[in-house]
């Protein structure tokens, strides 16, 4: 089951893929793996460009994963478009793309989930109770499947990449991580698939939330450190975005993500909320 989109390979069947990374290994081939769900973006595609500079043979899944979705939340309207995506990946040169079904990731019966306690529980953890538990066990497997060198991953979702580095130090896997930069748009709005639900309105409303995040770094730069202070000032500036509510705002260390009250170089401002119902998240480094 592989299909050649124009010298770009196009797998959607696990053994298949698997068989080839395998092969590939043998040849003394390095691989990067961006694992994403699609709807490619410059963020994305930074990650690519990473793996590109970096890996003989690039790997790139599409997958939208549904057991990190909550009933209730968007996995099936989570934007799609694989031809797009298809000659996206194929301009950055993309050797192989991955797009299962779900069948595929997840045939009847499957029952096994990896878990990284602690800090799956902070965070976008509390309002989506297993979404890194669904993130977790989707990178194991995709890994095991893409057999990749290097994994890549942004900055965007820190939560998830630090959850994913601990993972892979914990459970001894044989690859490297990456972390890359945030990209954002022009306004500074975080770059992300779901933004195209957002109306132009919002959009525009939205840029507030990098206004915001600018301004608690200059407050700590002009030396205030209490954090009770920055994120007050941070969720007051939100508030006033029309339609919105907050899941989160905290400041938090960059490695436990364990909430502080003075705030250190390195210390990372982290937020999630929903304008019009679209959730989106962001965070900037102190
Ligand atoms: P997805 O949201 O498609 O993101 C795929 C990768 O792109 C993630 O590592 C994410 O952090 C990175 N990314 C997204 N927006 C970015 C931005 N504005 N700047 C830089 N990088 C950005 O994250 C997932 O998919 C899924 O949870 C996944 C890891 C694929 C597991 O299903």
């Amino acid at each position: 089951m592989e299909i050649i989109f124009v010298g770009m390979k196009i797998f959607k069947a696990v053994k298949s893929l698997q068989d080839n990374s395998l092969r590939l290994k043998l040849e003394g081939k390095s691989i990067g793996f961006v694992p994403t769900m699609g709807y490619l973006h410059q963020g994305h595609i930074s990650l690519i460009r990473a793996a590109r500079k970096e890996s003989n043979v690039v790997v790139l899944s599409i997958f939208v994963n549904p057991v990190q979705f909550s009933p209730g939340e968007d996995c099936r309207r989570y934007p799609r478009d694989f031809k797009r995506d298809c000659s996206i990946a194929r301009n950055e040169n993309v050797d192989i793309v991955f797009y299962p079904s779900s069948g595929q990731i997840y045939p009847q019966e499957y029952s096994s989930y990896v878990e990284v306690n602690g800090l799956s529980s902070l965070l976008c953890g509390k309002s989506r109770p297993n979404h890194f538990r669904g993130v977790a066990t989707v990178c194991t497997k995709l890994f095991n499947i893409v057999q990749p060198d290097f994994v890549y991953f942004g900055q965007k979702d820190y939560q998830q990449a630090i959850i994913i580095r601990r993972m892979i130090k914990d459970l001894n896997m044989p690859f490297k991580i990456r972390v890359l930069p945030l990209l954002r748009e022009e306004s500074g709005l975080a770059m992300s698939s779901r933004n195209r639900y957002l109306s132009k309105t919002a959009r525009e409303n939205a840029a507030a939330i990098y206004k915001g995040l600018k301004e608690a770094k200059d407050l700590f730069k002009n030396g205030q450190r209490d954090a009770a202070k920055i994120k007050a000032m941070l969720k007051k500036k939100i508030k006033e975005i029309p339609n919105v509510r907050i899941d989160y705002v905290d400041i938090v260390d960059s490695k436990s993500l364990k909430s502080l009250s003075q705030v250190k170089k390195q210390s990372i401002l982290a937020v999630a909320i929903w304008i019009d119902k679209i959730r989106l998240i962001d965070n900037i480094v102190f």
